[in-house]
């Protein structure tokens, strides 16, 4: 059975991030794949101190909950990403989880290892919410980060999802056409 990870990144339980994610993780389970939700916030996830310990072995020395994530996130076929914009960028919570991929870069980059078993490969897709009622430069900054972390994961960036004027907790849940908008991603993620 083909796998995806959604990783939710806001701090916000119920949100619009939440909501839309939730969607695509429906429409990925009906395309038959099994998914599995990882909430950032419920974690305890130090950030990237730079100790450069990772350069040894590829393996962060940081003993932390991130250490049940980096196994997840390279034996997957599709990654959904959900997150608020914050400060033009992803939250807090999710740049921690990021930056410790710095991990993979050093098996990448520095000790010449792979990152994923044998040619396996996945499909990686964005969700980003934002206040703000336009959309110029708003994303640019949370769509080049994660195109990074998909990049060191050698995951394809199949697409995304940015919604603006959305402010208040619930203030998806009126906006069907974004929620069947995600329901289709997460149904279409495998197959982009
Ligand atoms: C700390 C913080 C920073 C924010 N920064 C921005 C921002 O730079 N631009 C914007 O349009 N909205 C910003 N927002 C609003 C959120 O992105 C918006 O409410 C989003 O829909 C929240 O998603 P969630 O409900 O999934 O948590 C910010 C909210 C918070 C709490």
């Amino acid at each position: 059975m083909k796998k995806v990870v959604a990783i939710f990144g806001s701090p916000r339980a119920g949100g619009n991030s939440d909501a839309l994610l939730n969607y695509a993780i429906h429409g990925a389970m009906a395309s038959g794949a099994e998914v599995e939700k990882i909430v950032i916030r419920d974690l305890q996830i130090a950030p990237c101190n730079s100790c450069g310990g990772c350069f040894e072995k590829g393996e962060c020395v940081i003993l932390d909950d991130m250490q049940q994530v980096y196994f997840r996130l390279v034996n997957t076929d599709g990654i959904i990403v959900a997150s608020p914009i914050y400060f033009m960028g992803v939250s807090a919570q999710l740049k921690a989880l990021i930056d410790r991929c710095q991990a993979f870069w050093a098996r990448k980059y520095i000790l010449h290892l792979p990152v994923r078993e044998g040619a396996r490969t996945a499909n990686g897709f964005l969700i980003a919410t934002a206040a703000r009622s336009t959309s110029e430069e708003l994303f640019t900054g949370a769509v080049k980060t994660i195109k990074a972390f998909f990049h060191v994961l050698d995951t394809k960036y199949a697409g995304d999802l940015l919604c603006c004027g959305l402010e208040e907790r619930g203030a998806v849940s009126m906006k069907h056409d974004l929620l069947q908008k995600a329901f289709d991603a997460g149904k279409q993620l495998l197959t982009r």
